[in-house]
């Protein structure tokens, strides 16, 4: 890497080499050079002469600063893509996972002809402006408890050009209510406290905790909660789909057969892993 490349390239290389793997390292490089730096990467690659301004230079140490203490990526351009959509995103807020792509996909796939959903513990707002946008004449209408990321959800309602609907609602503390849904969705936090060894640092220290823990002795708290206020929430042949811990599973199925759910699936992601949950809500 180090004799033929620009200078950049090399101080990028050398300041991250035992942070990142190579593909890691290509696609940051990318990045910090086109997103950040404004530079033509490919052109650096031609042209190890191209000067860069002081003004970079300055940028460029402060990026690499920030990636040295693990900050995602994400945060330091304050953006990323999910389903063809560009969404804002900072520390207040999960990034939205290439899994949870999966989940949308699904349900615009089978679920085309419902008109009215409502995405729990909404975070960027990922799920319910891309529901939004890929399902015709829905209202989309999605919760959070978290004030800081309702600010960076109702953004990118903005930038999308999507009409969702959000309220900042306590899951746990919520009212009754008449507003009837064909579908609810969630990706609630799901990762126990234990789990959190073995976990990278750039999800630990810079993701917002109450977007991911869940006590060891309750794993499936939010769960069991979303499950019980659906009932009153859905319509009778309404629609419920969850994004799981691989490891609850099963659980999760006995728990919504036990509420008197009915055709509950349980399905996987790209690793095979246990990660969706569909169940339909009994006619009464
Ligand atoms: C795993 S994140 C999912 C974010 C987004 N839906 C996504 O898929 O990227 C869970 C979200 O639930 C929210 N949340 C946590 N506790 C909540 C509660 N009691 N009521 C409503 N939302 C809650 C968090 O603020 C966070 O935005």
């Amino acid at each position: 890497m180090k004799h033929n490349r620009h200078p950049i390239l090399v101080q990028i290389y050398d300041s991250l080499k035992d942070l990142y793997t190579r593909e890691e390292l290509k696609s940051l490089s990318k990045i910090i050079c086109e997103d950040l730096l404004k530079i033509n990467y490919l052109s650096l690659y031609l042209d190890k002469d191209i000067i860069i301004s002081e003004k970079q230079k300055k940028e460029l140490s402060s990026i690499l600063n920030r990636l040295q203490q693990s900050e995602p990526i994400q945060y330091i351009t304050g953006q990323t893509e999910f389903m063809g959509h560009i969404f804002n995103v900072a520390d207040g807020v999960l990034i939205p996972r290439a899994e949870t792509e999966l989940l949308v996909d699904m349900i615009i796939k089978r679920e085309s002809k419902v008109t009215r959903i409502l995405d729990i513990g909404t975070g960027s707002g990922c799920i319910a402006i891309s529901l939004c946008k890929g399902i015709a004449g829905s209202y989309v209408e999605a919760w959070d408890v978290s004030s800081e990321a309702l600010k960076i959800a109702e953004g990118n309602n903005l930038k999308n050009n999507s009409s969702v609907v959000f309220k900042q609602i306590d899951l746990f503390n919520v009212s009754p209510t008449d507003s009837f849904f064909d579908l609810i969705v969630s990706n609630p936090p799901y990762i126990t406290e234990k789990e959190r060894i073995g976990m990278d640092r750039n999800v630990l220290d810079w993701e917002p905790d109450l977007a991911l823990f869940v006590p060891n002795n309750d794993p499936l708290i939010y769960y069991r909660k979303i499950a019980e206020i659906s009932k009153s929430l859905l319509h009778e042949n309404g629609v419920l789909y969850f994004e799981i811990n691989r490891l609850f599973g099963k659980e999760i199925v006995v728990m919504l057969k036990n509420m008197g759910y009915s055709n509950v699936e349980l399905m996987q992601d790209f690793y095979h892993c246990d990660r969706f949950i569909r169940a339909e809500k009994w006619v009464q």
